[in-house]
């Protein structure tokens, strides 16, 4: 098989595994990663464009929000390349962008190394911001049961994984845990100038939401 047809075959088990999951981690979530990985990859010299979409393409298989384990998705991954017959040093390079992908808190270090992780992370932090970001955010936190806001709930900024694992409580307070902090952490040019973009939506959004709130709109 060549690598484009790996490219696809991947994209086909992704998206039947992944179709119908009601939380935006579903494969249209991949579907846009996969893309925008691709649209900031063209500004990224020497990046490789087979690692970053088989990277996009499986980021969030079997993630720990659902799994409740951090390996599961690299595992997973790894079974699924190694049966397409994928070359070593290509699995290696794709478990750790799956492995270190996410968002561990606001004061815990980025584990991601290797320019073609940075942009798959880049994209899948665009997909979080703007108006997929903001409903991603409450779509997530339905399922999850939780309120949309609660002013008497202040946000934390967690210093470790498993306080931020542990720690959702009203989805705005998701904006200032995580989504409005991503801006700054954004890894590559392309995805700096989209997430400020995007970052200002968001921010118009939440201004509008309290003025609802109050009774000042
Ligand atoms: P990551 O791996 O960085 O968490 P994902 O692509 O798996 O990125 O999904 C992150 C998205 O899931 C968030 O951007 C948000 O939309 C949603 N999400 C995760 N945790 C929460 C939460 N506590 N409240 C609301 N939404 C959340
Ligand atoms: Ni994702």
């Amino acid at each position: 098989m060549d690598k484009d047809q790996i490219v696809r075959r991947t994209a086909e088990h992704v998206k039947e595994k992944m179709l119908g999951e009601g939380t935006g981690h579903d494969w249209w979530h991949v579907y846009r990663v996969w893309q925008n990985a691709k649209r900031i990859a063209r500004y990224e010299k020497g990046s490789d464009l087979y690692i970053v979409q088989l990277g996009a393409l499986l980021h969030d298989i079997s993630d720990w929000k659902f799994s409740g384990d951090e390996n599961s998705g690299a595992l997973e991954s790894r079974k699924w390349l190694e049966k397409l017959d994928v070359d070593p040093g290509t699995i290696e390079k794709v478990c750790h962008i799956v492995k270190n992908v996410s968002f561990r808190g606001a004061r815990t270090r980025n584990r991601m190394r290797g320019r073609e992780g940075l942009i798959v992370q880049d994209a899948d932090r665009l997909d979080a911001l703007g108006a997929i970001g903001i409903a991603r955010a409450f779509a997530y936190g339905g399922k999850k049961g939780r309120p949309l806001y609660d002013p008497s709930v202040k946000p934390v900024l967690h210093g470790s994984f498993a306080a931020y694992k542990n720690g959702g409580t009203h989805t705005i307070n998701h904006f200032y845990e995580k989504l409005l902090l991503l801006r700054e952490m954004m890894n590559t040019t392309g995805g700096k100038r989209l997430a400020k973009e995007r970052d200002a939506y968001m921010r118009g959004y939440l201004k509008r939401f309290y003025a609802e709130w109050n009774g000042k709109a």
